[in-house]
């Protein structure tokens, strides 16, 4: 049996990623994929026990940020992400480890090198086949952020620093074309999504699924 399709959705918060995910999974089902979605932080008992410190505690040093997003997918990897890859599910995962290397590496500017040693820790290490980048300019995510809900702790950052995650994600997507694939979202949903479609096809097509 052939390993599962790994995937991944990435965004600045207010990019747009949300609205998305159901949709993809839908789409890849319909492709004739069985597909399970993951979430990060969390996903597993011990994850979501993180994802609840990492978001509502008051202060972390941003080691220790570091680190709690990291113990959360190590969980996460090991216990469903790499079991459903080796059973041929196509694990779709809202976000991976390029959002640390974006939020840790770039936002709270620990460095890029810092977060690929952490990275190199966790047992096994993983790359995603492909990666949807929902991106929308800055100031249109931030004002939809803002006018959503109540911000947890990361989303209360200011500006600048998602200045500095958005352009960490560009940095990635251009330095790793084939595997990043930018999704504006400042059009309507349809169009964005036509947008997602074209890029999936064109993976399985790639892959020899479709
Ligand atoms: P979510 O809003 O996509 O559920 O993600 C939760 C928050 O955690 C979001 O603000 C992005 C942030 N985050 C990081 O800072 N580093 C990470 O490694 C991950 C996975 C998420």
């Amino acid at each position: 049996m052939s390993r599962g399709l790994f995937l991944s959705v990435e965004g600045i918060d207010g990019a747009g990623k949300s609205t998305h995910v159901d949709f993809l999974r839908d789409y890849l089902i319909s492709k004739g994929l069985q597909v399970v979605v993951t979430r990060e932080p969390g996903g597993t008992v011990v994850g979501e026990k993180i994802r609840d410190l990492l978001l509502t505690s008051d202060h972390l040093h941003s080691n220790t940020e570091l680190l709690l997003y990291f113990a959360s997918r190590q969980e996460i990897i090991k216990q469903v992400i790499l079991p459903n890859l080796e059973n041929g599910v196509c694990v779709l995962a809202d976000r991976f480890v390029d959002a640390s290397i974006a939020y840790q590496g770039a936002g709270r500017q620990l460095g890029i090198d810092k977060v690929k040693t952490v990275y190199s820790l966790l047992e096994p290490t993983l790359k995603t086949d492909a990666t949807f980048l929902f991106d929308a300019p800055l100031d249109v995510a931030l004002e939809r952020l803002r006018s959503n809900r109540d911000l947890d702790r990361i989303e209360q950052e200011p500006r600048e620093f998602f200045n500095r995650v958005q352009q960490a994600y560009y940095q990635i997507a251009n330095e790793e074309p084939y595997r990043v694939k930018i999704i504006r979202t400042d059009q309507t949903i349809p169009e964005t999504r036509s947008v997602l479609i074209k890029h999936v096809d064109e993976l399985l097509a790639s892959k020899g699924i479709v």
